[in-house]
């Protein structure tokens, strides 16, 4: 996909919107325990197969108690939550208010909201330095020139990891599928990016990150590319 008319600001204005909005009541009630459909079910699932995965990949990286943890585009704060549980100190940050109330509000509930510092603020945007980064169904809704620009600032947070997940340029089918059932007409074009893995790759490298494992998760409906990258 050319990305020669790609407009950083304009793009995260209609992520920011999307996911303020029509996109919040879709992702919430997936991410919740509202009574879905079962094609949407698949994509519940498919997403908590993925985080199962990533939270593994961390705990195997053997930080320290209290390390801190960068959840990027943190979305209602699933994986947060889970990162506070089990002791890191976690900052969550996502570009839609609505999302960072949710995370919020489901923290306090959970009683971790000590452990979690929030803030509304674009992965282009957020400042400090971090044990790791994850960013987990963010990049997906970006073209390769947006998705080097977002995974540049990501890189410059941490020397530690980076576990994030893309749409890899294949299986278009069943991405057609994913789209279809899950994003109004007029947001489909804008909503997935799928990026070629010579892109990814190019991405990583211009940050001397390199790939330590990749794992595709395929559920149903939900598809997605699960990675874990560290400094060369
Ligand atoms: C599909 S949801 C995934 C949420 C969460 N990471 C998860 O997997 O449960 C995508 C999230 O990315 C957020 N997002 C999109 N673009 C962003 C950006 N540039 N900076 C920060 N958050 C962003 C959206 O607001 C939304 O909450």
């Amino acid at each position: 996909m050319s990305s020669t008319s790609f407009n950083a600001e304009e793009h995260k204005k209609m992520l920011r919107s999307y996911f303020n909005g029509q996109g919040f009541q879709r992702w919430a009630s997936i991410y919740g325990n509202d009574k879905l459909s079962t094609v949407r079910n698949t994509v519940r699932q498919g997403h908590a197969v993925m985080m199962d995965k990533a939270f593994d990949w961390l705990q195997q990286l053997g930080l320290p108690k209290g390390a801190t943890v960068l959840d990027a585009g943190c979305g209602t704060g699933l994986f947060s939550i889970r990162l506070a549980k089990a002791g890191y100190k976690v900052k969550s940050v996502d570009i839609a208010s609505q999302m960072v109330n949710k995370a919020k509000a489901d923290a306090i509930k959970e009683g971790v909201q000590k452990n979690i510092e929030f803030e509304v603020n674009s992965i282009e945007s957020v400042a400090g330095k971090y044990d790791a980064v994850v960013c987990f169904d963010v990049l997906i809704h970006y073209p390769a020139e947006g998705f080097a620009q977002a995974f540049h600032n990501l890189s410059s947070l941490t020397k530690g990891p980076i576990i994030f997940t893309y749409a890899p340029y294949n299986n278009i089918l069943a991405f057609q599928h994913w789209l279809g059932g899950y994003f109004p007409k007029k947001e489909r074009r804008t909503t997935i990016q799928m990026i070629r893995d010579a892109d990814m790759q190019k991405a990583m490298a211009s940050e001397g990150m390199q790939v330590t494992s990749r794992e595709k998760v395929s559920w149903g409906f939900y598809h997605t590319m699960l990675m874990n990258c560290s400094r060369k």
